[in-house]
């Protein structure tokens, strides 16, 4: 398998670096507009092969704006887009339309001019947005076009709920914890999907307290914010191993069940957006919708993510052609 990741910031070379780690690929191909810099972080991950025995083979590649070089990525099976600018503290991913529809825009044409067979895995934000933008100027079929939040959300709600769970005196593993997070990857309008959070199949419900369990919920809604506040850039580690365990499951042909914003077609009772929702991950990308039943107040937070969802989806302007 070879697999292209475009954009070496952060979260991109984090995601080639898991994923030379995990062994699977043959090759990695990184590639960024900045002189230099995807075949020093390519390099710097070659040098760790050793020490972590790995056989992947990590390229990197500089592609100039106004002369794009987009050879070495050819034939690639998955392709990875984290182009566009990252958010700073005090913005929202709704801020960086304007200019990451653009920059996505230019990258998926010549991405695909070289892997016209490619599953795409979107990380730009805002990711739902750049997904449509995606799915619609490419015309691939939509189980080839995805986009990485719900496997970064629900990672984070489990890491939030296994706090919960210290606080509430059941030293919990995250490993043990499970929850799912669909809707738009926006700070406000996420729905992690309590009714359906477990403690090793015990319903979170019956260990927390519903004050606990808000909490929660509201920390995995900024996860990402909080990060950038922290940190003055957005999070890194935790998005590039998401999108790298999407790469893991259509790679094995795993079935995994994770949510991925994906276009809808009926499902949910919506259609004519991308929006994060259970799907099965599998060899052709998104194999299968799977329709779960959402509390009321869920389904009534879901309907809120859509309508904003359909907002920023009529804000991309001329990068959609
Ligand atoms: C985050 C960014 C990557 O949630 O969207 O950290």
């Amino acid at each position: 398998m070879k697999i292209t990741v475009v954009g070496s910031g952060n979260v991109g070379a984090t995601a080639a670096n898991v994923l030379a780690t995990k062994g699977f690929a043959s090759e990695v191909v990184l590639i960024d507009i900045k002189e230099g810099l995807s075949e020093g972080k390519a390099m710097d991950i070659m040098q760790t092969a050793h020490m972590l025995n790995f056989d992947t083979k990590v390229v990197g590649v500089t592609s100039p704006i106004d002369n794009p070089n987009y050879e070495a990525t050819a034939g690639s099976q998955v392709v990875i887009i984290t182009s566009g600018i990252p958010r700073k503290p005090g913005m929202s991913r709704e801020d960086l339309i304007g200019v990451n529809a653009k920059i996505v825009g230019g990258v998926v044409d010549q991405v695909l001019k070289y892997s016209p067979d490619a599953i795409l895995i979107i990380i730009s934000n805002p990711m739902d947005a750049m997904t449509y933008l995606t799915l619609k100027n490419s015309k691939l079929p939509r189980n080839r076009v995805l986009g990485q939040g719900g496997m970064l959300d629900s990672s984070r709600f489990r890491y939030y709920l296994a706090e919960a769970l210290k606080e509430a005196g059941y030293p919990a593993s995250v490993t043990d914890v499970d929850g799912m997070v669909v809707g738009g990857h926006s700070d406000k309008t996420m729905v992690p999907l309590v009714s359906l959070a477990t403690y090793r199949g015990i319903p979170v419900t019956q260990l927390l307290s519903a004050e606990a369990i808000t909490k929660a919920v509201e920390a995995t809604k900024v996860g990402g914010a909080t990060l950038t506040k922290l940190l003055g850039t957005s999070a890194w580690y935790a998005p590039g191993a998401a999108a790298a365990a999407m790469v893991e499951a259509i790679a094995l042909d795993a079935k995994k069940l994770v949510p991925c914003c994906v276009y809808l077609e009926g499902e949910y009772g919506e259609d004519g957006l991308c929006i994060g929702v259970p799907v099965i991950l599998g060899k052709d990308g998104m194999e299968k919708i799977v329709e779960v039943q959402f509390s009321d107040e869920e389904k009534a937070k879901f309907a809120e993510s859509v309508a904003a969802a359909r907002e920023t989806n009529s804000k991309i302007g001329d990068a959609l052609k």
